[in-house]
């Protein structure tokens, strides 16, 4: 992605959080001057990737496969210094924009939709652990607390306030239903992006960046 198109989307994400009446902390507006001007004392950000995160899966195309976050709270496992077992994360799923079928190793995750329009899912059993694999049996899952079953691939449809939890091993894509953009949000057992994903077709977690105009907004991948 070029540096220039990841400002532009974390711009219009501060405008569509603001619209949404979702606030972010302090340091999701510092601009890298100010990122400068602090030492040690926030250490944890760093730590525990907390903080923007653009990524179109390598794909170049981030309109069609990309995902928008921002970090809110992480610990990180198996730390003593970082005990915190539980992470949220808030996200934007434009309209059409798919994030790519994967399942988590160990993550536990609850994702929302937080408003906007509405959140499609597809989602699969994976075959067997250890491998990329879908299995073609019927997923049983919760949804706002309620265990319901749904056919492998079949599209499940969350409206603003709806929720489902993905276990580990649940192979999940989702994007936002066309029309309307998605506010979505994620609280999950403590997240690790660099190790934990398993993307069915392998790709890139995070982009390859085009550094063609300076950063407005430090992302995760930038410590
Ligand atoms: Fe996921």
């Amino acid at each position: 992605m070029k540096r220039s198109e990841i400002n532009r989307e974390i711009r219009a994400a501060e405008a569509f959080f603001s619209s949404l009446g979702f606030q972010l902390p302090k340091f999701a507006f510092w601009t890298p001057e100010e990122w400068a001007g602090h030492g040690p004392e926030i250490r944890e950000i760093y730590d525990c990737n907390l903080g923007w995160d653009v990524t179109d899966f390598g794909r170049g195309d981030f309109r069609r496969a990309g995902l928008l976050l921002f970090t809110i709270r992480n610990g990180v496992a198996g730390s003593t210094r970082y005990p915190k077992a539980y992470a949220e994360k808030i996200m934007i799923s434009r309209s059409e924009q798919k994030t790519l079928m994967h399942c988590h190793e160990k993550k536990c995750e609850d994702i929302i939709n937080r408003g906007g329009g509405k959140l499609v899912f597809e989602l699969y059993n994976r075959k067997s652990p250890g491998e990329r694999e879908l299995a073609d049996t019927p997923v049983e899952l919760v949804r706002d607390g309620e265990r319901i079953i749904v056919q492998p691939g079949a599209k499940l449809v969350l409206s603003p306030g709806e929720s489902i939890t993905l276990t580990p091993n649940l192979f999940h894509a989702f994007y936002a239903e066309k029309g309307a953009d998605v506010m979505i949000g994620e609280v999950s057992s403590v997240n690790d992006d660099r190790a934990d994903n398993v993307f069915y077709q392998p790709q890139r977690r995070f982009p390859l960046i085009e550094e063609d105009e300076p950063p407005y907004r430090k992302m995760v991948g930038d410590y």
